[in-house]
Protein backbone atom coordinates (compact mmCIF):
# COMPACT_ATOMS: atom_id res chain seq x y z
CA UNK A 1 0.00 0.00 0.00
CA UNK A 2 1.21 3.48 -0.71
CA UNK A 3 0.08 6.18 2.22
CA UNK A 4 -0.07 9.49 0.76
CA UNK A 5 -0.03 12.80 2.80
CA UNK A 6 -2.76 14.97 2.63
CA UNK A 7 -2.43 18.44 1.37
CA UNK A 8 -3.50 20.90 4.35
CA UNK A 9 -3.42 24.40 3.90
CA UNK A 10 -2.07 25.86 7.00
CA UNK A 11 -0.74 23.10 8.70
CA UNK A 12 1.16 20.61 5.84
CA UNK A 13 4.11 23.40 4.65
CA UNK A 14 7.50 22.07 4.03
CA UNK A 15 8.58 22.44 7.61
CA UNK A 16 5.87 20.02 8.83
CA UNK A 17 6.43 17.50 5.89
CA UNK A 18 10.14 17.78 6.57
CA UNK A 19 9.46 17.10 10.34
CA UNK A 20 6.93 14.63 9.60
CA UNK A 21 9.35 12.97 7.10
CA UNK A 22 12.52 12.90 9.70
CA UNK A 23 10.36 11.52 12.17
CA UNK A 24 9.04 9.14 11.49
CA UNK A 25 8.44 8.33 7.49
CA UNK A 26 6.55 5.92 5.92
CA UNK A 27 4.50 8.74 3.58
CA UNK A 28 5.30 7.70 -0.11
CA UNK A 29 3.98 10.96 -1.71
CA UNK A 30 3.73 14.39 -0.44
CA UNK A 31 1.31 17.07 -1.88
CA UNK A 32 1.77 20.54 -1.38
CA UNK A 33 -1.13 22.54 0.14
CA UNK A 34 -3.32 24.24 -3.31
CA UNK A 35 -0.98 26.73 -4.88
CA UNK A 36 -3.29 29.39 -6.81
CA UNK A 37 -1.65 31.09 -10.02
CA UNK A 38 -1.77 34.78 -9.86
CA UNK A 39 -1.73 37.12 -13.03
CA UNK A 40 1.92 37.99 -14.16
CA UNK A 41 3.58 36.47 -11.01
CA UNK A 42 2.14 32.94 -11.14
CA UNK A 43 3.93 31.90 -8.01
CA UNK A 44 3.40 33.83 -4.75
CA UNK A 45 6.44 34.04 -2.93
CA UNK A 46 4.81 31.91 -0.07
CA UNK A 47 4.01 29.09 -2.54
CA UNK A 48 7.56 29.33 -4.02
CA UNK A 49 9.37 28.58 -0.89
CA UNK A 50 6.86 25.93 -0.29
CA UNK A 51 7.73 23.76 -3.65
CA UNK A 52 11.56 24.81 -3.67
CA UNK A 53 13.44 21.60 -3.97
CA UNK A 54 15.98 23.10 -1.57
CA UNK A 55 13.14 23.22 0.83
CA UNK A 56 12.08 19.52 -0.15
CA UNK A 57 15.07 17.31 -0.19
CA UNK A 58 14.59 13.59 0.16
CA UNK A 59 10.96 13.56 -0.23
CA UNK A 60 8.56 12.77 -3.55
CA UNK A 61 6.48 15.89 -3.53
CA UNK A 62 3.82 16.64 -6.02
CA UNK A 63 1.93 20.60 -6.08
CA UNK A 64 -1.34 21.02 -6.21
CA UNK A 65 -2.62 23.58 -8.15
CA UNK A 66 -6.00 25.34 -7.85
CA UNK A 67 -7.94 27.11 -11.03
CA UNK A 68 -10.49 27.32 -13.47
CA UNK A 69 -8.44 29.39 -15.82
CA UNK A 70 -6.85 27.29 -18.88
CA UNK A 71 -4.24 29.63 -19.45
CA UNK A 72 -3.41 29.83 -15.49
CA UNK A 73 -3.08 26.34 -15.50
CA UNK A 74 -0.46 25.90 -18.69
CA UNK A 75 1.27 28.84 -16.93
CA UNK A 76 1.86 27.52 -13.67
CA UNK A 77 3.04 23.77 -15.57
CA UNK A 78 5.42 25.46 -16.90
CA UNK A 79 6.84 27.10 -14.33
CA UNK A 80 6.51 23.64 -12.20
CA UNK A 81 8.24 22.26 -14.93
CA UNK A 82 11.24 24.47 -14.25
CA UNK A 83 11.48 23.53 -11.26
CA UNK A 84 11.84 20.14 -11.97
CA UNK A 85 8.74 18.63 -11.37
CA UNK A 86 6.82 16.42 -13.20
CA UNK A 87 3.36 15.27 -11.39
CA UNK A 88 1.20 18.07 -11.00
CA UNK A 89 -2.29 17.63 -8.92
CA UNK A 90 -5.24 19.30 -9.97
CA UNK A 91 -7.81 20.67 -6.73
CA UNK A 92 -11.52 19.71 -7.69
CA UNK A 93 -11.92 19.39 -3.61
CA UNK A 94 -11.61 22.60 -1.96
CA UNK A 95 -15.07 23.75 -0.14
CA UNK A 96 -14.15 27.12 1.27
CA UNK A 97 -16.88 29.63 0.11
CA UNK A 98 -14.20 32.14 -0.86
CA UNK A 99 -12.79 29.40 -3.90
CA UNK A 100 -16.39 28.03 -4.37
CA UNK A 101 -17.96 31.03 -5.57
CA UNK A 102 -15.53 32.00 -8.36
CA UNK A 103 -16.17 28.49 -9.71
CA UNK A 104 -12.73 26.60 -8.29
CA UNK A 105 -12.00 23.58 -5.97
CA UNK A 106 -15.45 21.90 -5.60
CA UNK A 107 -17.28 24.67 -7.37
CA UNK A 108 -15.82 23.49 -10.37
CA UNK A 109 -18.43 20.18 -10.15
CA UNK A 110 -20.79 22.18 -10.64
CA UNK A 111 -20.03 23.22 -14.03
CA UNK A 112 -18.85 19.61 -15.70
CA UNK A 113 -18.99 20.78 -19.48
CA UNK A 114 -16.86 23.37 -18.03
CA UNK A 115 -14.71 20.97 -16.83
CA UNK A 116 -14.78 18.59 -19.74
CA UNK A 117 -13.50 21.40 -21.96
CA UNK A 118 -10.79 22.63 -19.57
CA UNK A 119 -9.25 19.03 -19.86
CA UNK A 120 -9.64 19.19 -23.25
CA UNK A 121 -7.81 22.42 -23.52
CA UNK A 122 -5.32 21.38 -20.97
CA UNK A 123 -4.39 18.01 -22.04
CA UNK A 124 -4.08 19.26 -25.42
CA UNK A 125 -1.46 21.45 -24.85
CA UNK A 126 0.45 19.48 -21.75
CA UNK A 127 4.07 18.93 -21.53
CA UNK A 128 4.94 15.71 -22.78
CA UNK A 129 7.04 15.05 -20.14
CA UNK A 130 4.22 15.81 -17.20
CA UNK A 131 1.59 14.16 -15.64
CA UNK A 132 -1.55 15.34 -13.93
CA UNK A 133 -3.36 13.73 -10.92
CA UNK A 134 -6.56 14.77 -10.07
CA UNK A 135 -7.86 14.99 -6.49
CA UNK A 136 -11.89 15.24 -5.78
CA UNK A 137 -15.03 15.35 -4.24
CA UNK A 138 -18.11 13.16 -5.49
CA UNK A 139 -20.14 16.09 -6.37
CA UNK A 140 -21.24 19.43 -5.30
CA UNK A 141 -24.59 19.03 -3.67
CA UNK A 142 -25.49 15.31 -4.70
CA UNK A 143 -23.37 11.88 -4.48
CA UNK A 144 -24.82 10.98 -7.76
CA UNK A 145 -23.35 14.28 -9.86
CA UNK A 146 -20.08 11.22 -9.33
CA UNK A 147 -21.29 9.42 -12.39
CA UNK A 148 -20.99 12.01 -15.03
CA UNK A 149 -18.07 13.84 -13.71
CA UNK A 150 -15.88 9.77 -13.76
CA UNK A 151 -17.10 9.76 -17.17
CA UNK A 152 -15.26 13.01 -18.13
CA UNK A 153 -12.30 12.09 -16.04
CA UNK A 154 -12.27 8.55 -18.14
CA UNK A 155 -11.58 10.77 -21.30
CA UNK A 156 -8.65 12.02 -20.21
CA UNK A 157 -4.95 10.81 -19.40
CA UNK A 158 -5.29 11.47 -15.91
CA UNK A 159 -2.45 9.67 -14.44
CA UNK A 160 -4.15 9.26 -10.91
CA UNK A 161 -7.27 9.84 -9.36
CA UNK A 162 -7.75 10.84 -5.46
CA UNK A 163 -11.95 10.80 -4.35
CA UNK A 164 -12.42 12.10 -1.23
CA UNK A 165 -15.99 10.53 -1.11
CA UNK A 166 -18.06 13.41 0.32
CA UNK A 167 -19.93 16.00 -1.75
CA UNK A 168 -19.47 19.90 -1.19
CA UNK A 169 -21.96 20.32 0.99
CA UNK A 170 -20.51 18.11 3.38
CA UNK A 171 -17.35 20.17 3.87
CA UNK A 172 -15.33 17.75 6.10
CA UNK A 173 -19.05 15.99 7.87
CA UNK A 174 -21.28 13.96 7.33
CA UNK A 175 -20.28 10.17 6.67
CA UNK A 176 -18.39 9.17 4.00
CA UNK A 177 -19.99 7.78 0.53
CA UNK A 178 -18.44 4.23 0.05
CA UNK A 179 -21.14 3.12 -2.05
CA UNK A 180 -20.37 6.06 -4.66
CA UNK A 181 -16.42 5.45 -4.07
CA UNK A 182 -17.02 2.07 -5.27
CA UNK A 183 -17.81 3.37 -8.61
CA UNK A 184 -14.87 5.15 -8.86
CA UNK A 185 -13.01 1.85 -7.72
CA UNK A 186 -14.47 -0.28 -10.48
CA UNK A 187 -14.69 2.12 -13.07
CA UNK A 188 -11.94 4.66 -13.05
CA UNK A 189 -9.62 4.05 -16.27
CA UNK A 190 -6.85 5.44 -13.88
CA UNK A 191 -5.64 4.28 -10.33
CA UNK A 192 -7.62 5.39 -7.45
CA UNK A 193 -6.59 6.97 -4.40
CA UNK A 194 -8.93 6.83 -1.27
CA UNK A 195 -8.85 9.83 0.82
CA UNK A 196 -11.29 10.36 3.94
CA UNK A 197 -11.60 9.45 7.53
CA UNK A 198 -8.74 7.42 8.53
CA UNK A 199 -7.65 8.20 11.71
CA UNK A 200 -6.96 4.75 13.35
CA UNK A 201 -5.61 1.14 11.96
CA UNK A 202 -9.27 -0.10 12.74
CA UNK A 203 -10.16 2.68 9.63
CA UNK A 204 -7.73 1.77 7.45
CA UNK A 205 -8.66 -1.79 7.83
CA UNK A 206 -12.41 -1.66 6.99
CA UNK A 207 -11.22 0.69 3.67
CA UNK A 208 -9.01 -2.25 2.75
CA UNK A 209 -11.67 -4.88 3.19
CA UNK A 210 -14.34 -2.85 1.66
CA UNK A 211 -11.74 -2.24 -1.55
CA UNK A 212 -9.10 -5.30 -1.50
CA UNK A 213 -7.28 -4.16 -4.77
CA UNK A 214 -6.69 -0.83 -3.61
CA UNK A 215 -3.18 0.23 -3.85
CA UNK A 216 -3.07 3.85 -2.43
CA UNK A 217 -4.69 6.21 0.37
CA UNK A 218 -4.53 9.66 1.23
CA UNK A 219 -4.59 10.49 4.75
CA UNK A 220 -4.91 13.97 6.27
CA UNK A 221 -5.95 14.75 9.68
CA UNK A 222 -5.73 11.77 10.80
CA UNK A 223 -1.87 11.82 10.42
CA UNK A 224 -2.13 15.44 12.07
CA UNK A 225 -3.39 13.84 15.14
CA UNK A 226 -1.14 10.92 14.77
CA UNK A 227 1.98 11.08 13.19
CA UNK A 228 2.70 7.72 13.93
CA UNK A 229 -0.27 6.07 12.04
CA UNK A 230 1.60 4.93 9.20
CA UNK A 231 3.83 2.81 11.16
CA UNK A 232 0.81 1.77 13.09
CA UNK A 233 -1.16 0.61 10.11
CA UNK A 234 2.05 -1.26 9.02
CA UNK A 235 2.29 -3.35 12.59
CA UNK A 236 4.63 -1.03 14.15
CA UNK A 237 4.69 0.32 17.68
CA UNK A 238 1.98 2.71 18.54
CA UNK A 239 2.71 6.31 19.22
CA UNK A 240 4.40 7.06 22.54
CA UNK A 241 4.10 10.29 24.17
CA UNK A 242 7.57 10.86 24.18
CA UNK A 243 7.66 10.55 20.60
CA UNK A 244 4.65 13.14 19.95
CA UNK A 245 6.55 15.58 23.07
CA UNK A 246 10.47 15.33 20.92
CA UNK A 247 8.03 15.64 17.53
CA UNK A 248 5.90 19.05 18.39
CA UNK A 249 9.52 20.51 20.07
CA UNK A 250 11.52 19.58 17.05
CA UNK A 251 8.27 20.85 14.32
CA UNK A 252 8.17 24.44 16.61
CA UNK A 253 12.02 24.87 16.90
CA UNK A 254 12.32 24.52 13.18
CA UNK A 255 9.13 26.59 12.77
CA UNK A 256 10.78 29.09 14.89
CA UNK A 257 13.95 28.76 12.93
CA UNK A 258 12.18 29.00 9.16
CA UNK A 259 9.85 32.40 10.89
CA UNK A 260 12.54 33.96 12.87
CA UNK A 261 10.78 33.81 15.68
CA UNK A 262 8.88 31.77 18.58
CA UNK A 263 5.71 33.14 18.58
CA UNK A 264 4.99 32.76 15.20
CA UNK A 265 6.03 29.58 15.54
CA UNK A 266 3.33 28.91 18.27
CA UNK A 267 0.48 30.03 15.63
CA UNK A 268 1.65 27.25 13.29
CA UNK A 269 1.85 24.70 16.54
CA UNK A 270 -1.39 25.15 17.86
CA UNK A 271 -2.72 24.63 14.30
CA UNK A 272 -1.71 21.21 15.06
CA UNK A 273 -2.35 20.58 18.75
CA UNK A 274 -6.25 21.06 17.76
CA UNK A 275 -5.48 17.78 16.07
CA UNK A 276 -3.56 16.63 18.01
CA UNK A 277 -6.39 17.16 21.00
CA UNK A 278 -9.03 15.01 19.49
CA UNK A 279 -6.14 11.92 20.90
CA UNK A 280 -7.09 13.36 24.89
CA UNK A 281 -10.61 14.23 24.91
CA UNK A 282 -10.18 13.51 29.29
CA UNK A 283 -7.23 16.26 29.23
CA UNK A 284 -8.64 19.05 27.47
CA UNK A 285 -8.12 21.28 30.14
CA UNK A 286 -4.57 21.33 29.77
CA UNK A 287 -5.05 21.60 25.88
CA UNK A 288 -6.67 24.29 26.39
CA UNK A 289 -4.16 26.10 27.89
CA UNK A 290 -1.68 25.12 25.08
CA UNK A 291 -4.29 26.43 22.66
CA UNK A 292 -5.01 30.05 24.27
CA UNK A 293 -1.49 30.91 25.14
CA UNK A 294 -0.87 34.44 24.68
CA UNK A 295 2.70 34.06 24.14
CA UNK A 296 5.63 31.38 23.85
CA UNK A 297 5.97 31.76 27.46
CA UNK A 298 2.80 30.38 28.35
CA UNK A 299 2.61 28.76 25.57
CA UNK A 300 6.24 26.22 26.44
CA UNK A 301 4.98 26.22 30.10
CA UNK A 302 1.77 24.54 28.68
CA UNK A 303 3.20 22.03 26.50
CA UNK A 304 5.31 21.22 29.38
CA UNK A 305 2.58 20.97 31.81
CA UNK A 306 0.69 18.33 29.49
CA UNK A 307 3.22 15.75 28.79
CA UNK A 308 4.86 16.38 32.33
C1 LIG B 1 -7.43 22.65 7.33
C2 LIG B 1 -7.56 21.87 6.03
C3 LIG B 1 -6.89 22.34 4.91
C4 LIG B 1 -7.01 21.64 3.69
N1 LIG B 1 -6.34 22.10 2.58
C5 LIG B 1 -6.45 21.40 1.40
C6 LIG B 1 -5.73 21.80 0.22
O1 LIG B 1 -4.98 22.78 0.21
N2 LIG B 1 -5.90 21.05 -0.90
C7 LIG B 1 -6.72 19.93 -0.94
O2 LIG B 1 -6.84 19.27 -1.97
N3 LIG B 1 -7.38 19.54 0.17
C8 LIG B 1 -7.25 20.23 1.32
N4 LIG B 1 -7.90 19.76 2.43
C9 LIG B 1 -8.60 18.47 2.36
C10 LIG B 1 -7.69 17.31 2.75
O3 LIG B 1 -6.63 17.18 1.83
C11 LIG B 1 -8.46 15.96 2.79
O4 LIG B 1 -9.03 15.74 1.53
C12 LIG B 1 -9.57 15.96 3.85
O5 LIG B 1 -9.10 16.48 5.08
C13 LIG B 1 -10.13 14.56 4.05
O6 LIG B 1 -9.10 13.65 4.42
P1 LIG B 1 -8.83 13.25 5.97
O7 LIG B 1 -10.16 12.76 6.51
O8 LIG B 1 -7.81 12.15 5.89
O9 LIG B 1 -8.37 14.46 6.67
C14 LIG B 1 -7.80 20.46 3.62
C15 LIG B 1 -8.45 20.00 4.78
C16 LIG B 1 -8.35 20.68 5.97
C17 LIG B 1 -9.06 20.15 7.19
Amino acid sequence: MEFYLAPMEGITGYVYRNQLHKSFGGVTKYMTPFLAPVPKRVIKTKERRDIAPENNEGIHLVPQVLTKDVEGMLEITQTLHDYGYREINFNLGCPASTVVTKGKGSGFLRRPEDLDRFFDRVFAAFPEDMQLSVKTRLGYEKPEEFQKLLAIFNRYPIMELTVHPRVREDFYGNEVNLAMFALAYEESRCPVVYNGDIVTVEDYERIRERFPKLERVMIGRGLIQNPALVREIRGGMPLSEEELHRFLQELYLEYSRELGNHKDAMFRLKEVWGYVAKRYPDRMREIRNIIKAKNETDYEQGVRLFFS
